[in-house]
């Protein structure tokens, strides 16, 4: 990973400042090229004026030819040019360059004489075949006494010659732009793996310890930028995996607690039968003790079953209109004997006969059922239960309520959790602690409300909502 993206950042810059450096070379040199023809033809255009000078001497017969040849040799070196003079037709009578003799009265311009007549400079560039190695720049300055015109001089500059200081300058150009380059590479070397390599490097280092079980690890990161932002979001991520994890150990260690408690006994009562400590006599008893446990855990197990099939969603529910006052009638029937047993007294309170709502009747009979045998288990003897409903906008309140001490804050807090069990040491044999749990998830499918409220002087009432039709 690491040196992927860090030699994609780097071709990345690297293309960027060469083709920027490119654009910039290129504008330079055509500016710079520019420039320095425009001072040669100011240099030139000024020294021209000892040539024409040379030329008037010459045409009037006061210099030999040998003597202009000298002068142009001259001023020729001096100005690192070549220079032919031309008459008014455009014929070579002197040239600087011993080379060039031959070209003594051969007529080399005719096209620009034109131009030159009327006063201009003419400026070109040009092959001159056997004559010059490469292409020349050539000015043609015209030469004129007492304002008639005498012919030109011709000033050749050879382009390579021209460009020699040029390429001084390119290479500076193309230096530093290797140094830019290299000096970046450094430079997005260290803040890439400062900023992003690293960072990425622990988070992904993270991300491998905790796929292996090390649900406790978390990356360290500070930054404000997005790599930060990631690593926040990546802890929280690890943080709900280990809150998943915890959760997952503690419902197999309750799972496994309240299975082995009635396993042991199931085991030790049958053992001692069969190995006849227990005496004939009693056998009976200790067999019902044992199915009592059977039933326990064949409780358990329901509950287990339907809790996770409900949190799985596995339960399609089937939403119908349903009379929610029948379906409390009908399970405190249910209950008769065990209120009978405990001399309760059960009040059911309702506005009308009937109250229709839309929910799923099995679901709903399971959590109205689950409240009530709480509400019966946890009241002391001759103790009251009541359980009302009553409408509120398009919702039914569904209420159960029973005298008895009220539940403290802690409790109020894990009441809802799986296997919790407020009074550990009075319910173990009758409760499994899955009830709210089954309560809760039900009316949460529904998208229904569950609370608890503690009433004064004392009492405890359970809540739920359902939407009415
Ligand atoms: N009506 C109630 N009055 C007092 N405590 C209650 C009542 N209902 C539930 N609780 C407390 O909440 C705990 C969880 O209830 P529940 O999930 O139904 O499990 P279980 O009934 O198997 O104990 C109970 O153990 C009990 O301590
Ligand atoms: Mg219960």
């Amino acid at each position: 990973m690491k040196k992927g993206l860090f030699s994609k950042l780097v071709a990345t810059f690297a293309v960027i400042i060469a083709v920027s450096f490119i654009i910039t070379a290129a504008f330079l040199s055509y500016w710079f090229e520019s420039y320095y023809f425009e001072q040669r033809k100011g240099q030139l255009e000024t020294e021209s004026q000892f040539i024409s000078t040379a030329a008037e001497q010459y045409l009037q017969g006061n210099v030999s030819p040998d003597k202009i040849n000298e002068t142009l040799t001259y001023i020729g070196n001096y100005l690192s040019t070549y220079i032919w003079l031309v008459d008014n037709y455009g014929y070579v009578y002197a040239v600087s360059d011993s080379e060039h003799k031959a070209l003594i009265g051969t007529q080399i311009i005719t096209k620009e004489l034109e131009e030159l007549r009327l006063g201009h400079t003419v400026e070109k560039r040009e092959v001159y075949q056997n004559i010059f190695k490469g292409p020349v720049h050539t000015f043609e300055i015209p030469i004129f006494s007492k304002g008639i015109f005498k012919g030109s001089m011709l000033l050749h500059t050879s382009i390579s010659e021209l460009r020699e200081p040029l390429k001084r300058v390119y290479e500076i150009i193309w230096m530093s732009a290797i140094l830019a380059i290299v000096v970046s590479c450094v430079v997005i070397y260290y803040l890439s793996q400062r900023i992003i390599i690293k960072p990425l490097e622990q988070i992904n280092y993270v991300a491998d310890k905790i796929s292996k079980g090390e649900v406790d690890k978390r990356v360290s990161i500070e930054s404000k930028d997005e790599i930060g932002t990631l690593a926040r979001s990546f802890n929280s991520m690890a943080d709900s995996l280990e809150a998943v994890e915890k959760n997952r150990r503690e419902f197999i260690s309750n799972v496994s607690h309240e299975i082995r408690s009635p396993i042991t006994s199931i085991k030790g009562f049958i053992g001692g039968i069969l190995d006849g400590v227990i005496p004939k006599e009693k056998e009976n008893y200790y067999l019902s003790v044992t199915y009592g446990e059977i039933q326990r855990l064949t409780r358990l197990v329901n509950d287990l079953l339907d809790l996770s099939a409900i949190e799985a969603g596995q339960f399609r529910l089937r939403i119908e209109e349903l009379d929610i006052n029948e379906i409390i009638r009908l399970s405190v029937i249910k209950f008769e004997t065990k209120i009978r047993e405990k001399g309760l007294k059960v009040d059911v309170l309702m506005q009308d006969d009937e109250l229709y709502v839309a929910a799923d009747k099995d679901r709903i009979t399971q959590v109205v059922t689950n409240l009530i045998d709480n509400a019966i288990k946890y009241v002391g003897e001759g103790g009251t239960v009541r359980i009302s409903t009553k409408t509120k906008g398009d919702k039914a309140l569904v209420s159960v309520f029973n005298d008895g001490p009220s539940i403290s804050k802690e409790d109020l807090k894990h009441i809802w959790d799986r296997f919790y069990k407020a009074d550990k040491s009075r319910t173990t044999k009758l409760s499994t602690g899955l009830g709210l749990s089954i309560v809760r998830s039900i009316l949460t499918q529904l998208g229904e409300d569950v609370w608890i409220e503690n009433k004064e002087p004392q009492g405890v009432k359970f809540v739920f909502t359902l939407k009415r039709i």
